[in-house]
């Protein structure tokens, strides 16, 4: 394994010395995937795709390698990938889309742990078809989630998709995907995996889970701002996208609307690349022992309180806190004004702050441990979130 150092200087965005615990929002880009992008634009190939003319043949290589690279990384195949904008804008088209297969009565089960990018899109796409939405509920104490009343939800046939968290963005807990799936699927439901808190964490691979669809936002892992999904057993082929009418591609393509960004996909390579020349295992191992120390660290301070389960080595490496006395927005300006960045409120994963009890006193504040974080970084948020409570 690297050692921290090797690894930080691969980042660029580091050298202004604040001590980044916002990775959960968005991670750093990694040099290669930087220099990558630089390259293209550089190059004579920028030029879009489809021509006969070099240049665009040297694009459409560039896309084909993001498609290659990023399906290897989340256990698909290259023309399984489509890219987007972001992962919301995919989960706009793709539920659109689907929706004209629902009929009034069919059920689509959502959770309590999600990015609302994974709930909001089908609560809208149902509503367009008269569908209906049932969330999955979380435990209102650690607000992790059970997967076995799936199975009452699922039992009657009326299921058609179940759309479920990878590992939540904010209190990092990851629930259990092989038991959703085999659920699902049991009775005759698809099954879609937020896997852009899970991705950059754990090894994901969306053929193993066998998982209907998988996405993922590469700037989550050291690329480039972008979304992806990761349409698995054939569902390209079946489910007829919103498209302009000369877009009458196969495959992806079909799916990607208006002009493909190449130059980011040129970066979204590097990055996949990045990830896949590291042992995720490996790397996981790391970020679980500096999440320990973190959370032990956080539990010493007198008034603070850590929401969200324990440590074990299958979760993401998020932690969520709330101070005595502070308000999270106050906590995040205090650590701001040490150059320590962390998020507070409710990164979008609304049900769940809602179920947490969290609304009305301002949410949480998230601190995620990346690649590059070091104990030194922990030990200075440990001792910015000390000040507070002591007043030193
Ligand atoms: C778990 C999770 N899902 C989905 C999203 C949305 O991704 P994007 O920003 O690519 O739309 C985010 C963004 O933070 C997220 O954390």
């Amino acid at each position: 394994m690297a050692t921290t150092d090797n690894v930080r200087s691969r980042f660029p965005g580091l050298s202004d010395g604040w001590v980044r615990f916002d990775g959960p929002a968005g991670t750093l880009p990694v040099d290669t995937c930087v220099d990558a992008i630089a390259d293209y634009m550089r190059s004579p190939a920028p030029a879009n795709l489809g021509g006969l003319f070099d240049a665009s043949i040297a694009s459409v290589a560039v896309v084909d390698r993001a498609r290659a690279a990023t399906a290897e990384l989340v256990g698909a195949s290259a023309d399984e990938i489509v890219f987007g904008p972001s992962t919301t804008n995919l989960m706009f088209s793709f539920t659109r889309a689907l929706s004209r297969h629902w009929q009034p009565g069919d059920r689509i089960v959502c959770t309590q742990l999600d990015h609302d990018s994974n709930v909001s899109p089908w609560i809208l796409a149902a509503r367009d078809v008269g569908a209906t939405v049932e969330l999955l509920e979380v435990d209102p104490v650690d607000g992790t989630l059970d997967v076995e009343p799936l199975k009452g939800l699922c039992a009657d046939g009326r299921t058609r998709w179940v759309a479920i968290s990878g590992a939540s963005n904010l209190t990092g807990h990851a629930p259990d995907l092989e038991r959703a799936t085999a659920i699902a699927h049991e009775y005759g439901a698809k099954i879609l995996v937020d896997g852009v808190a899970r991705v950059p964490h754990l090894p994901t691979s969306a053929s193993a889970l066998d998982v209907d669809v998988l996405s993922t936002s590469p700037y989550k892992w050291y690329g480039p701002h972008a979304g992806v999904l990761a349409v698995r057993n054939g569902l390209l082929g079946e489910i007829e996208p919103y498209r302009v009418r000369p877009a009458d591609y196969a495959g992806p393509l079909r799916w990607e609307t208006g002009t493909t960004q190449i130059e980011l996909l040129a970066g979204v390579t590097a990055a996949a690349e990045y990830m896949l020349s590291t042992s995720i295992a490996d790397e996981a191992e790391r970020e679980t022992r500096l999440l320990a120390l973190l959370q032990e660290g956080l539990h010493e301070i007198p008034g603070v309180t850590i929401h969200g389960p324990s440590v074990t080595p299958d979760r993401a490496p998020t932690v969520v806190f709330t101070v005595a006395g502070h308000s999270p927005e106050q906590v995040d300006h205090h650590l701001a004004s040490r150059r320590i960045a962390v998020w507070h409120g409710d990164n979008y994963a609304c049900e769940l702050v809602d179920a947490l009890g969290l609304r009305d006193s301002g949410g949480l504040v998230r601190a995620g441990v990346v690649r590059y974080t070091t104990s030194d970084d922990v030990a200075a948020l440990l001792a910015a979130v000390a000040e507070l409570t002591t007043g030193s």
